[in-house]
């Protein structure tokens, strides 16, 4: 049973969903990744089929059950998750970015397990910056499309944000403080201030990670309506 009805309409709108951490080989046993849980993007997820869209999840790998009706396309890096959604964007009416990017990987994922020796008391990576997929994605842009990214930030959230939704060229941002202990990464809960391009803000409760999904499916519902 549904515990809310769809507050929207996106009959007709094919979504796109990115959530999850990435993970960056390291070798055939061992990858690089961070804190995401992935429920933000799958809150998103649901939010968005509830509301009548076509929706499609790209996904790292995560604890979660992917929501009923939604298509989900499972990827682990951030080159296999770029190329998930630079092949699907131009299909699709809105971009939603949740997905926790590694900003980096190491350059080479070695092929077979990495040996502790018994010269080496230290084990130097090096790592090469990821692929900007919001960035890679914006020129391909057209009018009607909305794309929507995320921030999480441990300090000056707005100004941090705002610089994000500029340089990325995006309609909204969810800005998220994740110095907070009861929001954010792990939690059920979270708090976003949604960022919009024409300079207006809105800050949402402290709400389930369901509910904030809700909220920005709404925001994306009205910037459609402003296209
Ligand atoms: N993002 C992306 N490609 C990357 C890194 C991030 O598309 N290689 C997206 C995220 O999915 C998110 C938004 O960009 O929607 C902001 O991510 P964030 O990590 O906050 O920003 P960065 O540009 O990586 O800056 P930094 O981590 O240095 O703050
Ligand atoms: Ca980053």
């Amino acid at each position: 049973a549904q515990l809310t009805a769809p507050t929207v309409d996106l009959t007709g709108k094919r979504i796109l969903v990115t959530a999850g951490g990435t993970r960056e080989r390291l070798d055939p046993v061992r990858f690089l990744t961070n804190d995401s849980s992935g429920k933000m993007g799958y809150a998103v997820a649901a939010a968005a089929q509830r509301a009548g869209a076509t929706v499609t999840l790209i996904t790292a790998p995560t604890a979660l059950t992917v929501p009923r009706g939604v298509t989900v396309v499972p990827i682990e890096s951030t080159q296999e998750l770029a190329d998930a959604v630079t092949s699907r964007f131009p299909q699709a009416d809105a971009l939603i970015m949740a997905a926790a990017v590694a900003d980096f990987q190491p350059l080479t994922a070695a092929t077979q397990k990495i040996k502790k020796t018994a010269d080496n008391d230290e084990l130097t990576l090096t790592l090469k910056k990821t692929p900007d997929i919001l960035k890679t994605v914006a020129p391909m842009k057209q009018a009607d499309q909305v794309v929507v990214g995320f921030a999480a930030e441990t300090q000056e959230l707005l100004k941090n944000g705002r610089q994000k939704l500029r340089h990325k060229h995006l309609d909204m941002l969810a800005a998220n403080d994740v110095s907070r202990a009861d929001i954010g990464f792990n939690g059920d809960n979270n708090q976003v201030t949604f960022l919009f391009a024409d300079g207006t803000s809105q800050q949402t409760p402290v709400a389930s990670k369901r509910v904030i999904g809700e909220r920005l499916i709404e925001q994306v519902a009205k910037l459609f309506a402003k296209k």
